[in-house]
């Protein structure tokens, strides 16, 4: 059984700087990667892991370094699409010595387990908090999809392409989506979209498949639906996603840290 383990939206900043001046991303990211670790022994064995964008807050090769860092203990294989909050340029540079970076072009990639493909796409654009696919990321997935004779497939974007009433969110979703739903709803196997950016476990219909939006490993936007809502972050725990092939793909969401438990339901039981 395939089993595969999203984390998303780590924004590692700068050794000595909090991110927004208020969130130590980086002891969040040590702590899911320790999270993780500790549960392999009753949720693995996992295949891999894929970040979902927003590695870093600037985009700069000191955060990627020290995103590497808090990884290194991880023990299992990674690999990243980039996010708003990226530099592809500064991120294919600190991950050129890793199979998965293309040398050139979007960050997409695809790789193919016994019973699930997942396959990652850059929506990031440039200086812009937007996300879009381009017309060379758009032939990428395409092309692939074709190959994949109905293989269940999971494919990751880090902009979500639907709305979910968090209006600073909203505005800087995937733009151009259409041409997107048009080739997730013709795939003809089993397809799920999986996207980072909003911070928060979040389900919706796009077009024929379910989309499901991660929530960050560190800080949350704050849930507030109302028109006119502040942009503001919450700490609250972070999360990551295990989604695996149990004849359909199921996603588990799993908070990070250590807590009390597990604890009996019943003592003799
Ligand atoms: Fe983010
Ligand atoms: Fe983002």
């Amino acid at each position: 059984m395939t089993r595969i383990i999203q984390i998303s939206d780590t924004h590692i900043v700068p050794h000595g700087q909090l991110a927004y001046g208020q969130v130590d991303t980086a002891a969040a990211l040590a702590d899911c990667v320790d999270t993780i670790n500790r549960n392999l022994p009753v949720i693995g064995p996992v295949d891999m892991v894929f970040v979902a964008g927003d590695l870093t807050d600037f985009g700069s090769a000191e955060e990627y370094q020290r995103f590497r860092a808090l990884m290194e203990p991880l023990d299992l294989p990674y690999r990243a699409i980039p996010g708003n909050h990226d530099n592809i340029d500064v991120m294919r540079a600190c991950f050129a010595d890793q199979s998965w970076m293309p040398t050139d072009g979007p960050i997409n990639w695809n790789v193919h387990f016994d019973d699930v493909v997942l396959i990652g796409l850059d929506s990031s654009v440039s200086e812009a908090a937007h996300g879009h696919l381009n017309d060379a990321t758009l032939l990428y997935l395409t092309t692939v999809l074709n190959a994949l004779n109905g293989k269940p497939t999971i494919v990751t974007i880090h902009h979500p392409p639907i709305l979910t009433g968090i209006e600073k969110m909203d505005i800087q979703n995937l733009r151009d989506s259409m041409e997107l739903k048009e080739i997730l709803s013709n795939y003809e196997g089993e397809l799920r979209l999986t996207c980072g950016h909003i911070h928060r476990n979040i389900v919706a219909p796009f077009g024929d498949v379910i989309c499901q939006i991660a929530p960050s490993v560190s800080h949350a936007v704050t849930m507030d639906l109302r028109e006119g809502a502040p942009n503001c972050l919450t700490k609250e725990p972070g999360g990551f996603l295990l989604h695996e092939f149990r004849g359909g793909i199921i996603s588990h969401h799993i908070a990070v840290g250590d807590y009390p438990g597990p604890f009996r339901f019943y003592p003799d039981k």
